[in-house]
């Protein structure tokens, strides 16, 4: 999909031209007007459309009216859902050139269009003979050309993402991940097993035991002279998670595949991160395995060493993310960075908590949590903020290790958020569960199922805000 940024948009020939509609208000189209508004009570109420045709009487085919509902409750988050909800309409109507032409909005909404209407877009069709050709070639709108060129990017690296988190874990292994990221054209490093033995990922290599395939830890690196601040971002990578010799039940593998969005959010934002040549030094860190049970595994009652000594007794083979994490996490505090940001599918109980519309963070640090939150709101992400008290820890206590790797059931979110916190030394820290939102069961306001490239856009948008 093309957008194009243009002065009129309704003396474009094409084949829809959409009009936005408040609720109870009128239209730049006399014919909507007089049709929609006067003739058929089309009231205008949000996500709500009315289709008619021009019969040739004017440069475009069709007009699509697009309710925006109440003027005081709009806003960018309503219209980048309000833009993908045209675009999936067009893309029914098999239109290929469709202009917009969105009068009486007050904010500037060249990010959010075009990040909605490029959200639309996206389809997972690699694995289909037969393919739709749908698809939406030509956008026209009256916008911000920079600001429409800077979210271009930014829905190319979601896509990107989502592209690689919806791939088979037959395919998106450790070796493809690390086959990927040293292709993006940045300093990348990646481990081998033997490598990471002598670095100490005791943890890490753990998880991997199991699985036939070589588990990778990778390390990309974007550099700049003088740079105003160094950012480590961790994505929890883990290609197929079967929960180990805790074997997950098959209705909870089902997703499983999708164990590694996080890694794939990093390699998003690190695909396009060149071109906005942001002032900070970013880290992208990715230990990459699959989580399968075997002769080899690791099991229930093994005691690992983490990178940083730490001890950890194996109460549950199903906990591996934050294993893996674990030596992650040491690795980029190592790097004397000032802040670590990790990003993981990590618990089912974060999505109990917060559903599949937010996703829950934690951190040490107040300033760098509540600005990750406020920019995730202004992105068109939801961060919600869990708890880290000590208490959590409680139920994490081993009788002959530093830690267990699980605990209660109760609060698991924290519970692995204050796990994960041992691992951190000398930086600002925050951590983002994205198990709710990462991966989707069924269509959710913009999004078709499956991934959704959760954390690129917020993690793009910290990053050029330094
Ligand atoms: N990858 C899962 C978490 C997950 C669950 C992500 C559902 C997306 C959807 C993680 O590795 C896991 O298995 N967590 C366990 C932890 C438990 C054993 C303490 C969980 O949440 O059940
Ligand atoms: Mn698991
Ligand atoms: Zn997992």
């Amino acid at each position: 999909m093309e957008i194009k940024v243009v002065q009129d948009s309704k003396s474009i020939e094409s084949d829809i031209l959409v009009v936005s509609m408040y609720e109870g208000g009128r239209t730049v189209s006399d014919l909507a007007n007089k049709y929609a508004i006067e003739q058929d009570n089309f009231k205008g109420k949000f996500g709500e459309t009315y289709l008619l045709p021009t019969y040739g009487k004017e440069v475009y085919k069709k007009v699509l009216i697009l309710g925006l509902g109440e003027k005081d409750e709009f806003n960018p988050n309503k219209m980048r859902e309000a833009v993908a909800k045209a675009i999936k309409k067009s893309m029914q109507m098999e239109a290929k050139k469709v202009a917009f032409s969105l009068d009486g909005i007050e904010f500037d909404y060249s990010e959010q269009f075009t990040i909605g209407a490029m959200i639309a877009d996206y389809s997972f069709d690699k694995y289909k003979s037969e393919k739709k050709d749908n698809k939406v070639r030509e956008v026209y709108v009256q916008a911000n050309a920079d600001i429409v060129a800077k979210a271009k990017k930014i829905a190319e690296a979601m896509a990107f993402a989502r592209n690689l988190a919806n791939e088979p874990a037959q395919f998106a292994t450790p070796a493809e991940l690390a086959a990927i990221a040293c292709d993006l054209g940045l300093e990348t490093r990646v481990y081998d097993k033997e490598e990471c033995e002598k670095m100490g990922m005791g943890a890490f290599l753990a998880v991997a035991q199991g699985s036939s395939r070589e588990p990778k830890f990778i390390h990309m690196k974007y550099q700049v002279d003088n740079p105003k601040k160094k950012i480590a971002i961790i994505g929890k990578g883990i290609t197929f998670d079967s929960g180990g010799l805790d074997i997950k039940p098959p209705s909870s593998m089902l997703t499983m595949k999708d164990d590694m969005s996080a890694a794939a959010c990093v390699l998003g934002v690190m695909s396009v991160i060149r071109e906005f040549h942001p002032q900070v030094e970013v880290h992208g860190i990715i230990a990459a395995c699959e989580n399968m049970p075997g002769c080899s595994a690791y099991k229930p009652g093994d005691i690992l060493t983490a990178k940083n000594g730490k001890t950890i007794e194996v109460d549950n083979t199903d906990a591996e993310g934050r294993l893996t994490l674990a030596d992650a996490l040491c690795y980029a505090c190592e790097l004397g960075v000032d802040e670590v940001i990790d990003l993981a599918t990590l618990t089912g109980a974060c999505m109990v908590a917060l559903g599949t519309n937010a996703a829950g963070i934690m951190g040490n640090d107040k300033a760098l949590v509540q600005n990750l939150i406020s920019i995730a709101e202004r992105s068109g992400e939801r961060f919600w903020e869990l708890p880290l008290w000590e208490e959590y820890f409680d139920s994490l206590k081993s009788d002959i290790a530093d830690m267990k790797n699980t605990g209660s059931r109760w609060g698991g979110a924290s519970t692995a958020g204050v796990f994960l916190q041992k691992f951190v030394k000398d930086a600002k820290w925050a951590h983002i569960d994205i198990a709710g939102t990462a991966f989707l069961e069924k269509p959710q306001k913009e999004f078709i199922k499956g991934a959704t490239g959760a954390g690129v856009r917020t993690l793009l948008n910290y990053i050029l805000e330094q």
